[in-house]
């Protein structure tokens, strides 16, 4: 029996068993593919048991979920004609196929996992009330309250959103004390979130807000319009603007979610120029820094993989906006907003009013140290702030 054979049957064998936990496909023998990984677990799915499939893609994933004998056929193929590496963890051993041409060999090693997954898939959370009816204008729920064909994702997104708002609204004093929020959302787009943040603030926080998106493209402002005039969301109203020259004159939260590449730093640059009490934010693409970072032996050899490079690139922008924010007198925490899974865009930066002294030497101490390990000149936002000279 070959080896690849032997491998699937080691698959069928943890199945029936019940020793799965997962199987993840690596190393594509194509090397300009953008599907990097394929990572299969078991799922629950109207009562059947299904392979539920994660396409790893450089900047994105995508899931897809199939019978068993369909997706063990799938994994068969992708293991015949792409990936040379596949890891089976069981909770008795871990199973590693390499394929090597026609040399196939099959590792056995102690197990990683000593206990099996929850096999159902996460549970959509019911929509408050008051969701549904903005919820369903946005395409995102049906007019009972059931997530739409393929709005799974960003209804989750809306969901961790509103969850992560509560918690940051329950411990800050300021917020909760303030009569008349003020709140901006830069790059709002089709407003699913700033829809979710006044339902939430009014109608369940009972706090009395006013949210103003911010966008550059009319049709979105004008739909938006419509859409919270429709809904009644009185407070709630959307401008033409363009982040770097919107006049903010006072703002207690400003958000801006998945605002693409320094269009973040503009925006984070107006919540601190308004004394924001709150800045969240959720970075898009990362291009300022990735362009100037010129790095030295040994980190050139990270930086000379393109991704990798990408990757640092993410890391070391945020890294130095959230040393930027703690150095502008702000309590700033970095964190998944939702798991890879649902997005690719995943990182949430937080920023609460420091009400001590900030240490702003420290800060732009690690910031300048960070911008010499990496070879950069300068970050975007340290040039908003006035922090950096030529
Ligand atoms: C990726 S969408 C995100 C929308 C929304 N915040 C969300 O997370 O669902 C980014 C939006 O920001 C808008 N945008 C990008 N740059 C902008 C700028 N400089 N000023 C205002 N809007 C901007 C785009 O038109 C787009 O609608």
């Amino acid at each position: 029996m070959n080896k690849l054979t032997e491998f699937l049957n080691l698959l069928d064998k943890s199945i029936d068993e019940n020793t799965f936990v997962r199987l993840t496909l690596s190393k594509n023998r194509d090397r300009n593919t953008l599907l990097k990984k394929v990572i299969i677990k078991l799922a629950i799915v109207k009562k059947k048991v299904k392979f539920s499939v994660i396409y790893r893609e450089d900047r994105k994933d995508i899931t897809k979920n199939f019978d068993l004998k369909e997706g063990k056929m799938i994994i068969e193929n992708m293991l015949r004609q792409s990936f040379q590496i596949a890891n089976l963890f069981t909770i008795q051993n871990d199973y590693v196929l390499e394929i090597k041409g026609l040399k196939n060999h099959i590792k056995i090693q102690k197990p990683t996992f000593t206990s099996l997954p929850k096999r159902s898939h996460d549970k959509l959370k019911e929509p408050l009330t008051t969701q549904i009816n903005y919820l369903a204008e946005l395409g995102i729920l049906d007019r009972v309250g059931r997530v739409q064909k393929d709005k799974g994702d960003k209804y989750k997104q809306i969901q961790k959103f509103i969850e992560i708002i509560e918690s940051l609204i329950r411990k800050n004093k300021a917020i909760k004390e303030t009569n008349g929020l003020k709140i901006f959302d830069m790059g709002s787009g089709k407003g699913y979130l700033t829809f979710a943040l006044y339902d939430y603030l009014t109608n369940n926080a009972n706090l009395k807000s006013e949210v103003v998106g911010v966008e550059i493209r009319e049709d979105l402002i004008h739909f938006c319009n419509e859409t919270a005039q429709k809904v009644g969301f009185e407070n709630l109203s959307f401008e033409k603007g363009f982040i770097s020259n919107y006049e903010l004159s006072k703002a207690d939260i400003l958000i801006a979610l998945h605002a693409c590449d320094t269009a973040t730093d503009d925006a984070i640059f107006k919540g601190i120029q308004a004394e924001a009490n709150l800045i969240i934010c959720a970075p898009c693409c990362h291009k300022q820094i990735r362009k100037q970072m010129n790095t030295v032996p040994p980190l050139d050899s990270v930086t000379n993989f393109g991704i990798l490079k990408e990757r640092q690139a993410e890391i070391v922008t945020d890294t130095i906006r959230a040393l930027l924010l703690e150095a502008s007198g702000y309590k700033t925490k970095v964190f998944e907003f939702i798991s890879t899974e649902h997005t690719g865009k995943n990182v949430m930066i937080v920023a609460e009013k420091n009400t001590d002294a900030p240490k702003n030497d420290l800060y732009l101490e690690k910031v300048k140290k960070l911008k010499d390990q990496f070879g950069i000149e300068f970050h975007y936002l340290e040039k908003l702030l006035g922090l950096y000279t030529s």
